[in-house]
Formats: structure tokens, sequence, C-alpha cells
């Protein structure tokens, strides 16, 4: 049974990726640093899967650490999520975010030369395409200057991985999610946001448990149908299994290329208005919202062109945005005891 290391393991896309890794018949290991996840993510973990997975509370920017994780635990993939990823807060600390999301890569990727590990699939986003100048946006889109430091880490991590790659054995595939959303049907694990959920749907889901007075939508007076943003909401569940057929491209040697790019959205745009009335809909309740000034940093409209991602991974999404809305607020409703 093949071990897979998934760092950011009890955070919200590695969890759900942990549980599609352990119902693919991996043994799972999962460093997380517990910064932006809760413990009890491995119960949750345990109680879909039937099986609770190795883990180690490790800071990966303390290099010895990292380092004595791997001389006592023996890894033939690693799935690397642990990152900083809040937008906002990139722009007012960036150093948390170079050291964060930087250091860490490096430390990961010498252990796995030193102990010749040479799979390894990263976390990537499409914040490195800016505002495209085409849509959909395909893998070959020119990569912009970032419009955070936090986008600016996964491009640089991405050159990182492309140099390594170049000048060793790894084998390396970083993954471009749109916007992840939803939960895991069974509502045991889902979207932790500490704070004010600065992401759109678990605001929305907040909102209509009553724990925020309203939505605030970030302008309708864009140049799109509705005004408002556009962005490509992908169901987690989904993006999880696109990690588990990465993985497995790379463990049977069907990549092409020591390091390859893949988009993983769902193809379609979708306005912030119409993901309140489609949660509206699932949810069968008013949603409380009120249209405010523009979020600077925004870009008008991003969604994937998923062609590359369904003939070389052979996968593309099955979930719908009503499926992820409505799994999200079961679990909201869960979490809140409503
Ligand atoms: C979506 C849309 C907002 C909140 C970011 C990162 C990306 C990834 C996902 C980490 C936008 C609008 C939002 C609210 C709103 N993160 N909105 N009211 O900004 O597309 O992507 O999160 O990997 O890298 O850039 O996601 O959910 O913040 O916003 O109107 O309270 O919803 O303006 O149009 P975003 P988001």
């Amino acid at each position: 049974m093949k071990k897979v290391l998934v760092t950011g393991g009890l955070g919200y896309i590695g969890s759900h990726t942990a549980v599609e890794l352990l119902d693919a018949g991996y043994e799972v290991l999962i460093i997380d640093d517990l910064s932006n996840a809760e413990l009890d993510v491995l119960e949750g973990i345990e109680r879909i899967t039937g099986t609770k997975p190795h883990f180690e509370k490790i800071d990966l920017r303390i290099k010895d650490d990292v380092e004595d994780f791997f001389l006592r635990n023996e890894v033939d993939g690693i799935i690397h999520f642990a990152a900083s990823k809040a937008v906002g807060e990139s722009v007012a600390n960036p150093l948390l975010y170079y050291e964060n999301n930087l250091h860490t890569l490096t430390y990961l990727l010498q252990q796995c030369l030193k102990h010749e590990i040479h799979h390894f699939i990263f976390s990537s986003s499409c914040t490195v395409y800016g505002q495209p100048d085409e849509l959909p946006i395909t893998e070959d889109a020119p990569v912009k200057a970032a419009y955070s430091p936090y986008g600016n880490t996964k491009q640089i991590s991405e050159e990182i991985l492309v140099d390594t790659c170049k000048a060793t054995d790894l084998q390396s595939i970083s993954l471009r999610y749109f916007n992840p959303i939803g939960a895991h049907d069974s509502a045991e694990i889902g979207e932790l946001p500490i704070g004010t959920p600065q992401n759109l749907v678990p605001f929305i889901t907040q909102t209509a448990a009553g724990l925020r007075e309203a939505l605030s939508v970030f302008g309708d007076d864009y140049p799109t149908p509705d005004g408002s943003c556009i962005r490509d909401y992908i169901h987690v569940v989904d993006l999880a299994e696109a990690h588990v057929i990465a993985l497995q491209r790379l463990f049977n040697k069907q990549n092409d290329a020591g390091y390859e790019v893949y988009n993983l959205g769902t193809g379609r745009g979708c306005s912030v208005l119409e993901v309140v009335s489609a949660f509206e809909k699932v949810s069968g309740q008013k949603l409380n919202y009120k249209i405010v000034a523009r979020r600077p940093g925004d870009v008008i409209s991003v969604y994937a062109d998923t062609s590359k991602a369904k003939e070389m991974l052979g996968w593309s999404t099955k979930l719908t945005m009503e499926d992820a809305l409505e799994s999200a607020w079961k679990w909201e409703k869960k979490i809140r005891n409503l």
C-alpha cells in the first residue's frame, strides 16, 4: 500500500483529499500545524473512512522538524497543501507569506531528493493568471504579475518546481484550482473559516445560519451580465478526486513531462448574484444581502478551460454548483446545530 503524505491535511481541501486517498486504498500520513485547521477534523476523516490517518503537528518552517519527520516515516508521494492562503492578509503581512509558503516548499523538496521521493502534487491556484486576456483560461495563458503576495508565492512555488524537476528526478504536477466550495456529503468535514469568512460561500452560509447580518456583495457595476464578478465554483469533492488521479498518473509513470500543470474548474462561470439565487433555491430561504463597493484586487471574470485535465487526466467535474451549495448549507447547519 503506497504511503502518501498530505501536508495541510486537516485543512479544507486537504481533509477532503485525505478521504479520497483513503477510499482509493492509499495509506495517508498528515502533517498540519493547526494554524488554520482543527484537530477533530481527524475524527471526521475517520468517521467517513473508518481509518484514522497518522498525524503529526509540525510547523514546516522548522527545518529540523521536517528532516526528523522523514527520518521516521516512509513516504512514496506527497500532496502539498500546507500554506497561508488569505489574499488580504498576504498584502498586510507579505513576509509571513513568503516564509510560510516558500521556505516550507524548499524544505519538503530537499527531503524528496534526500529520501528519493519522486512524486509531488502541488496545490496551486488560478490566481496565478490574474485578470486573463482570454476566457475560458487555458494552462498556456500567460502567468501575469500577481495581484497579491499570496498569488506571487503560488507563481514562485511553481517556478521552484519547474527548476527542481529539470535538475533532478522529481516528477511533479501543479493543480491550479478555481474556486473550491461545498463539503463532503456526510457533513463530517467541511470548510471551517477562522473569524470572518473571506470567501463568498462560507459567508453566505453563515448569513443564512444567522451568524452574519447580511452578505455584502462587492460591487454590481462590473462589465458582466448582472454586474457582479464571475468565478468558476468547483465542488471540493471533485477537486479532491482530481488530486488522487494526478498522483496516480505520477505513480504509474503516465506523465508526459517531469512537470505538468492542470486547471481544475468546472469550465462554467457564475456571478456572485447567481450564486446567491442558487443558494436561495437549494436552501429554500431568502438570503439577506446588500450591494457595497467593489473589493480591491478582485478580477472581473475568471473561469477554466478544462479540456487538458479531461484529455490527459480523464477527469472532469461530476457535481454541480447546486450540489456544492446544498452540501455547504448541510455542513453549516451541522456545525451550528441548526
Ligand atoms: C469570490 C467572489 C468576491 C466574499 C480567492 C483567492 C483564490 C482562492 C479562492 C485560495 C468575488 C465576491 C466574496 C463576500 C462577495 N483562495 N465576494 N462578498 O477572491 O475569487 O478567490 O479565494 O486559494 O486564490 O483569490 O474568492 O470567495 O473571496 O470571492 O461579494 O463576502 O465573491 O468579490 O467576486 P476569490 P472569494
